[in-house]
C-alpha cells in the first residue's frame, strides 16, 4: 500500500506540468489523511530528545521550508507525517494571483527547480482563518513567513511587514521575515544598506509592543538570499541583531544559475552555495541566533553538514519534492544521532 501510493506520487510528479503536480500530489496526501491513513507513512517512531531554541520547544530538528504550504492547509498534515515545524507562507496582506504560468520548472537530472511563482496565496485573512482551522490537528512548531505585495512600493514596505506582525503574531510559534525571494520586483532592494535598517527599527518596536501587549515572545527570524554580496551580508546581520531580531534562515532561491527560466534555482545545484553561506553566517552572527539551514539539503549527508555546521534546525523543500517521505526519514535519524 504505501510503495503504491508513493509511487503514484511519483508518477504523478513526472507526468503532469509541474505546479499541477504539487497540488494534486498534495491534494491526495490530504485525502489519505482524510481517511485516517496517514500514519503508514509517518515517520514518528524515531526517537529524539525534545529541543528548545528560544522559548519554543521542537520534537525534531527537521521543517518544512517556506512556500511549500502557501495558505496553511497541509501543515498539521506534514506534522503528522513527523516533521518537527512547518514555515507557512509567505503570506501577504491581500490575495495575490503571483506570476504568469509556466512559473515552475523541473531539472529531474540535476534534481532542480527554478521557480517565479511571485508570491501567488490567499491573503493573510484566509491564511489566518486556515490555521485556525487546522491548528488543533497540529502537533509542531508553526512559522508564518510574511512578505510585502507585489504593489506596496518599497518604501512603504515596512507598513505590510507590520500589519502582518499585527495580523499572526498570536497564532505563530516564529515569524520569518522573507525579503530575498527573487520573484517579487525589488523585494531584494529592502536588504540594501539604505533599507535594512530602517525596517528592521520599524520591526524591531513593533515586536516590543507586541510582547507587552500580548505578554508573548514570538522570535523573528530573517530570510537571507544566497545572493548578497559578503559586505551586505555582514550589515544585514550586524543591522537585525542591533534590533534584536532572533535568528536567520539560510537560505532562499538563487538567481544566478544558467538555465533559460527566469527564476530563483533551488534543489542540489544550490547545495554548495547554502552550505558556503551557512559557514559565513556562523562566523558572523552571534551564538544566541537561532540558525535555520535550507537551501539544496537532498540527503542525509547534506544534513549531517548543516547540523556540524553549527545550524539549529534543517528545513527542506526541493529534497522532499524529489524524494518525498524517505528523505524525511532519513534526516530524522541522521539529526538524532
Ligand atoms: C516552488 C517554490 C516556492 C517557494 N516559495 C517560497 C515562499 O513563498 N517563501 C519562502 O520564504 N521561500 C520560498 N521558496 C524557497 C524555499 O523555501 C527554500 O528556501 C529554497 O527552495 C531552497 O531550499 P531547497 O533547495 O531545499 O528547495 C520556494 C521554493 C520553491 C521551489
Amino acid at each position: 500500500m504505501i510503495n503504491f501510493l508513493e509511487d503514484l506520487a511519483l508518477i504523478i510528479f513526472r507526468i503532469f506540468p509541474a505546479e499541477a503536480a504539487k497540488n494534486i500530489t498534495l491534494r491526495l496526501l490530504k485525502s489519505i489523511y482524510s481517511l485516517n491513513l496517514i500514519g503508514i507513512f509517518a515517520s514518528n517512531n524515531i526517537e529524539q530528545p525534545e529541543i528548545k531554541l528560544k522559548n519554543l520547544s521542537f520534537k525534531n530538528r527537521i521543517g518544512i521550508a517556506g512556500g511549500l504550504d502557501k495558505n496553511a492547509e497541509y501543515f498539521h498534515i506534514f506534522s503528522s507525517l513527523g516533521f518537527g515545524f512547518v514555515e507557512v507562507g509567505t503570506v501577504t496582506l491581500e490575495p495575490q494571483a503571483g506570476n504568469p504560468k509556466p512559473r515552475i520548472f523541473r531539472f529531474f537530472k540535476d534534481k532542480t527547480i527554478v521557480n517565479s511563482l511571485g508570491f501567488n496565496n490567499a491573503g493573510s485573512v484566509q491564511v489566518l482563518e486556515n490555521i485556525k482551522k487546522h491548528k488543533p490537528k497540529f502537533n509542531g512548531v508553526l512559522g508564518i513567513s510574511i512578505g510585502k505585495s507585489k504593489n506596496t512600493k518599497t518604501k512603504n514596505a515596512w507598513q505590510d511587514y507590520l500589519h502582518l506582525m499585527d495580523y499572526f503574531y498570536l497564532e505563530a510559534d516564529y515569524l520569518a521575515i522573507n525579503i530575498s525571494s527573487p520573484n517579487t520586483e525589488n523585494l531584494r532592494e529592502l536588504s540594501a544598506r539604505e533599507n535594512i535598517e530602517f525596517l528592521m527599527n520599524k520591526i524591531s518596536k513593533k515586536k516590543a509592543q507586541l510582547v507587552d501587549m500580548h505578554k508573548k515572545k514570538t522570535p523573528i527570524f530573517v530570510k537571507l538570499s544566497p545572493d548578497e554580496t559578503e559586505d551586505n551580508l555582514k550589515n544585514i546581520i550586524h543591522i537585525s541583531e542591533k534590533n534584536n531580531i532572533d535568528g536567520f534562515i539560510c537560505c532562499n532561491t538563487t538567481t544566478e544559475h544558467s538555465y533559460q527560466n527566469s527564476g530563483g534555482m533551488s534543489g542540489a545545484m544550490l547545495t554548495k552555495k547554502a552550505e558556503n553561506l551557512q559557514k559565513k553566517i556562523i562566523k558572523l552572527k552571534q551564538d544566541k541566533s537561532i540558525l535555520i539551514a535550507s537551501g539544496g539539503v537532498m540527503s542525509a549527508e547534506d544534513v549531517k553538514v548543516r547540523l556540524t555546521h553549527s545550524a539549529d534546525l534543517v528545513q527542506l523543500y526541493t529534497g522532499y519534492i524529489y524524494q518525498g517521505n524517505s528523505l524525511l526519514k532519513k534526516a530524522l535519524i541522521i539529526s538524532s544521532s
